[in-house]
């Protein structure tokens, strides 16, 4: 009798401790997942009526002649025979801003080198710098000579040197991005149109570029159109915290969620869906300035829905591994180690050492020790192991 009662006594101890631990690792995790769970519940579970049904378009449509002054900058830049009889598989479009000179120079000669793009992959991507026009913050003196005119001088200079600079007279400020990306496709309707894709990246990206045009080669094999592709935010809440930069007020956005849209750090479309966006941005009110979610209002407009890559990032970093190079498309947040991951993720090791089926088992045990974590990683997502 006693010696029962003390079986169930642990028995029941055991199960009280094991719901505890389980308890506790949810509560753990659901922290790490989100700080505000409800609001993006209710945008998730919202995201589906945005996404099919709302008109948003409606609201954010408005006559020809008022949407002009989002496009009705003149050039300061501008190579219009950059893509002049040539098949070109890639347009991409680094937004920068004027001061980040060391920033387009790391990208120049490393995975946006052209040249070497051409001689070693054999295909024309051209790689070009989206700029407005510099200010200067007074707090924060850039150069020996801050006048708006010294910084322009800097980029003329700099422009003839490399010929790859695409730059409006707006003000380069945060809250013009929506100009910039306009600017992107506005370019690309009247001097690249026949260019396969277009990118659209944060000038601290890096871009695995073997990867990208061998993936972008067999899309374009197959003939797929209706293509938008990157690191895809689903249901996210419009942020109504006066004190955050992506502050979005009721004016502006009234809905609870944000129509599906690409992370802006880098996404690619095919030239069908950069046409429609074009069209779309002639009657649309681009004042929402943040310049991702804006494509994700035109591309609801025109009904193109964003697919989800696991190895293109969004805010997140790659992990430095081999078996991570072998399949990375982007990765967010480099500057310094840009040259450095460019040399460890082209190396021909990297391919050689995930070939074969020992490559392939023990690459995939690697990035699920890697990826598969059961806290929050900013990185690549576990899904990515099994790619
Ligand atoms: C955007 O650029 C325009 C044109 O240069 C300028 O008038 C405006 O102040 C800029 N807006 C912001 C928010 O910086
Ligand atoms: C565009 O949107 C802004 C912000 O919501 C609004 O203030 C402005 O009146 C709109 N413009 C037009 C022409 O409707
Ligand atoms: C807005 O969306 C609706 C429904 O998807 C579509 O019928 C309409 O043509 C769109 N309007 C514009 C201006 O794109």
């Amino acid at each position: 009798m006693l010696l029962r009662f003390r079986r169930i006594r642990r028995c029941q101890f055991l199960q009280l401790m094991t719901t505890c631990l389980v308890l506790s690792v949810v509560m753990v995790c659901w922290e790490q997942l989100n700080t505000n769970v409800v609001s993006h519940i209710k945008s998730y579970s919202y995201r589906y009526l945005i996404n099919q049904f709302m008109d948003i378009n409606k609201s954010f449509t408005i006559p020809r002649e008022e949407a002009r002054r989002f496009s009705d900058f003149h050039y300061l830049l501008d190579h219009p025979d950059k893509c002049t009889g040539q098949d070109v598989l890639l347009l991409l479009f680094v937004k920068s801003s004027p001061n980040n000179i060391e920033r387009r120079h790391a990208i120049r000669s490393t995975w946006g080198n052209e040249a070497y793009i051409q001689k070693s992959l054999g295909v024309t991507v051209k790689v070009l710098f989206a700029l407005g026009a510099p200010f200067t913050n007074k707090d924060k003196p850039m150069w020996s000579d801050t006048s708006e005119l010294g910084f322009q001088k800097q980029l003329i200079f700099e422009d003839q040197l490399y010929g790859d600079i695409i730059q409006q007279d707006f003000l380069d400020t945060f809250h013009n991005l929506t100009l910039k990306l306009i600017m992107q496709f506005h370019w690309m309707h009247s001097r690249c149109a026949h260019a396969r894709f277009l990118m659209t990246a944060d000038d601290d990206i890096f871009v695995h570029m073997p990867n990208l045009v061998s993936y972008l080669q067999d899309v374009s094999n197959r003939g797929v159109t209706q293509f938008w592709i990157g690191r895809v935010h689903r249901g996210a809440p419009p942020i109504r915290r006066k004190d955050s930069k992506y502050y979005m007020s009721f004016d502006m956005y009234r809905w609870i969620s944000y129509p599906d849209y690409t992370a802006g750090a880098g996404y690619v479309i095919s030239s069908d869906v950069a046409d429609k966006v074009y069209q779309a941005t002639l009657t649309m009110n681009a004042s929402l300035y943040i310049d991702d979610v804006f494509m994700g209002i035109c591309a609801n407009a025109i009904g193109v829905t964003p697919q989800d890559h696991f190895f293109f990032s969004g805010e997140g970093k790659a992990l430095y591994h081999p078996c991570i190079y072998d399949k990375m498309m982007t990765s967010h947040g480099h500057v310094e180690d840009i040259h450095g991951l460019w040399k460890a993720a082209t190396h021909p090791q990297v391919k050689r050492g995930s070939s074969g089926v020992f490559g392939r088992l023990y690459c995939t045990a690697v990035k699920m020790a890697l990826l598969c974590k059961p806290y929050y990683l900013n990185t690549y997502p576990c899904k990515a192991a099994f790619l």
